[in-house]
């Protein structure tokens, strides 16, 4: 019979005799899969693991610091920090071709950890071992999509996840939650004590606001939206409804029309509002949000934020528009 309880207790046995006296790292994305599969594997192997979180310039508001409190001071994991923003921001600057964007990220975060994964395993006397482990959370879903055959079918988006292998190391896979699908990560997650606030988290890709920001990517692009999105997500919540929707955030689009506050005249960006109800992220329905939420939404971020004096509602479903819009 499958229980969470048994399946911990198994999975935990099972990582620490595979792992001996090794070391293993992990990067973490603050979601719910990387976040149980690091906690499974530290429940295992305590501080020989270390995860790693990389801030990429373009996270959500605040996100840098809550996540690290979460992985931290709640679950007592051993975690390296890398604020690799200016890096990232610098390479995507100028760049306005969304496949172009994700390659970047894609690119640049496997460098930046790479480089982590290689000081950490020196540091700890593992760098030439036979016994360094690279942990992924990898769910049941995954392996199914990555290993069916497929089809002459053009690429729609590039999708990047945490935890590209590095290439210069001979690291071995922990995947410790390739067996399961969501739900059950989340019940697992529960027995495990692990903040619902990680648990409950909607999807959030690897690419992060860069494929919401339309157009070039500026850090003052990148902060209108984090303000937009924080209202978007905290207006949700407030309404009860971030947990039954898929996905709910912001888009900023740079396009630029004219307003009026008080007796200004405004010249100012457009934020759209997305929100969606999924099982898979494979199809999508757009969420009928309630008048009087989008209603809140919008004249908090006209009002709130300087720089975006215009908001839309996105009214597609998927297919044939896509979840995100880059
Ligand atoms: P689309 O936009 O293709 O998105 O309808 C489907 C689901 O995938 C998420 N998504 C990503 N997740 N890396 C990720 O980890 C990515 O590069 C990526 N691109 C899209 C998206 O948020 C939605 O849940």
């Amino acid at each position: 019979d499958w229980t969470p309880q048994h399946f911990i207790e198994s999975t935990v046995a099972a990582i620490r005799e595979k792992v001996g006296d090794g070391h293993a790292i992990c990067a973490l994305s603050g979601g719910v899969d990387s976040s149980v599969a690091a906690v499974l594997v530290h429940r295992a192997i305590g501080d020989r693991l270390t995860c790693v979180f990389v801030d990429n310039g373009v996270l959500r508001k605040n996100e840098f610091f809550k996540v690290q409190e979460n992985l931290r001071a709640k679950l007592g994991l051993n975690l390296v920090a890398v604020d690799a923003s200016g890096r990232f921001l610098s390479k995507l600057a100028g760049v306005t071709d969304p496949e172009t964007k994700r390659k970047i990220i894609g690119r640049e975060f496997i460098e930046v950890f790479d480089d982590e994964a290689h000081r950490i395993l020196e540091q700890s006397g593992n760098l030439n071992s036979e016994v360094a482990w690279l942990v992924q959370g990898t769910l049941y879903p995954d392996v199914i999509e990555s290993s069916s055959v497929k089809g002459p079918s053009q690429t729609i988006k590039s999708h990047h996840n945490v935890g590209g292998l590095p290439e210069t190391m001979k690291l071995k896979l922990i995947e410790p939650l390739r067996d399961l699908f969501k739900d059950e990560v989340r019940r697992i997650g529960r027995d495990l004590q692990m903040p619902a606030d990680i648990l409950e988290r909607q999807p959030f890709p690897g690419p992060g606001l860069a494929v919401r920001i339309l157009g070039e990517i500026t850090p003052e692009r990148v902060a209108l939206l984090q303000e937009a999105d924080d209202i978007v997500v905290t207006e949700i919540k407030n309404a009860g409804l971030y947990q039954q929707i898929w996905q709910s955030f912001a888009v900023l689009l740079p396009v630029k029309s004219v307003g009026v506050m008080g007796d200004q005249r405004t010249y100012a960006y457009t934020c759209a509002v997305r929100a969606v109800h999924s099982e898979d992220g494979m199809t999508a329905d757009w969420v009928p949000l309630p008048y009087e939420v989008l209603k809140t939404i919008s004249s908090r971020i006209v009002n709130e934020i300087p720089g975006i004096n215009r908001v839309v509602y996105d009214i597609t479903s998927k297919p044939p528009g896509t979840i995100e819009w880059e």
